[in-house]
C-alpha cells in the first residue's frame, strides 16, 4: 500500500512540468490570487513539491512549505534551488505542527491532501491549523469530492499512461477505499480516506467559520474560512 508509489507514478502531485500538474496551476491561480489579497505569511500544508509556495512567493508572499514526506522535500528542495527561491521547506507533521499559535496569516491546504486523513486525524489537522492561524487568517481549503467520484472511478479504467485500474475495495461504510493500479510490469494499491464536501464542511465548522465555498469542477471545491473567535476556540 504506497503513496509514494502513487505519485511517483501518476505526475499530478509530483512534476510541476507536467500537463496534470499545470492544469491545476491554471485551475487554481486565479482563485489564490483573487482571495489572497493582502500580502503575508503562508503556510503551505502538505506542499508536496512545492509549486503553490513558488507561485505565491513570486507574489509576495512569505512561505513556509512543510510535508511529511521526505522526498517530496527533496525535490521541492530541488526546485527551490534551480528557481533560487526563499521558500522554507520542512518535513513536519499536519497533525503536529512546530509552530508558534498564530503564525501564519494564511494557511493553505490545497491538491486533496484530505485523502491521507482518517476522521480523527483530519480533525486534528484542522486543531492544528486554527492554532497556527492568526485571528484574523484566512485558512484556504481545496479538495475534490471523492464521495462523489466514486462512481466515476468504478467505471473508469485507464489512468496515467501506463496503469489501469484492476480492483477497487470499498469498505461497507465507505470510509475508505482502497484502489489497485495495474501496468504490464508491476501493480500497487493505495487506500484513500473518502471525503465529500458535506463531512469536510461538518468537521472544519468546529473550527472556522465558512466565508467563500466555490465549485471549480465536476468534483472539486474551492473554500476559505475563518478562524472562530478566540474564546470558541479555548474551549475546542
Ligand atoms: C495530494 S498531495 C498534494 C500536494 C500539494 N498540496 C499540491 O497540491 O501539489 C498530498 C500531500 O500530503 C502530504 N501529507 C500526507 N500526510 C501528511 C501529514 N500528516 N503531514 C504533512 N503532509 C502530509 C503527502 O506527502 C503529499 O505530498
Amino acid at each position: 500500500m504506497s503513496f509514494r508509489k502513487y505519485y511517483q507514478v501518476f505526475k499530478t502531485y509530483s512534476d510541476i512540468n507536467s500537463p496534470e500538474y499545470k492544469k491545476r496551476i491554471e485551475e487554481l491561480e486565479p482563485h489564490l490570487t483573487k482571495y489572497l489579497a493582502n500580502k503575508g505569511r503562508v503556510l503551505d500544508l502538505a506542499c508536496g513539491v512545492g509549486w503553490f509556495s513558488f507561485l505565491l512567493e513570486d507574489y509576495g508572499f512569505e512561505i513556509v512549505g512543510v510535508d511529511i514526506d521526505e522526498e517530496m522535500i527533496k525535490k521541492a528542495q530541488e526546485y527551490k534551488k534551480e528557481r533560487n527561491s526563499n521558500v522554507v521547506f520542512m518535513q513536519a507533521d499536519a497533525k503536529n505542527l512546530p509552530f508558534d499559535d498564530n503564525s501564519f496569516d494564511y494557511v493553505l491546504f490545497i491538491g486533496d491532501n484530505v485523502i491521507h486523513f482518517t476522521p480523527s486525524e483530519l480533525n486534528q489537522v484542522f486543531k492544528e491549523i486554527q492554532r497556527v492561524l492568526s485571528r484574523d487568517g484566512l485558512f484556504i481549503l481545496h479538495f475534490n469530492d471523492l464521495r462523489e467520484m466514486i462512481p466515476m472511478l468504478k467505471s473508469s479504467n485507464i489512468v496515467g499512461e501506463k496503469y489501469w485500474v484492476s480492483k477497487m475495495l470499498l469498505d461497507k461504510e465507505e470510509k475508505f477505499v482502497i484502489i489497485e493500479y495495474q501496468s504490464p510490469n508491476d501493480y500497487f494499491r493505495v487506500k484513500f480516506n473518502i471525503w465529500g464536501k458535506t463531512a469536510i464542511e461538518l468537521l472544519a465548522k468546529l473550527y472556522f467559520m465558512q466565508v467563500e465555498s466555490l465549485r471549480i469542477n465536476e468534483y472539486s471545491y474551492f473554500q476559505m474560512y475563518k478562524p472562530k473567535e478566540v474564546e470558541i476556540r479555548l474551549q475546542a
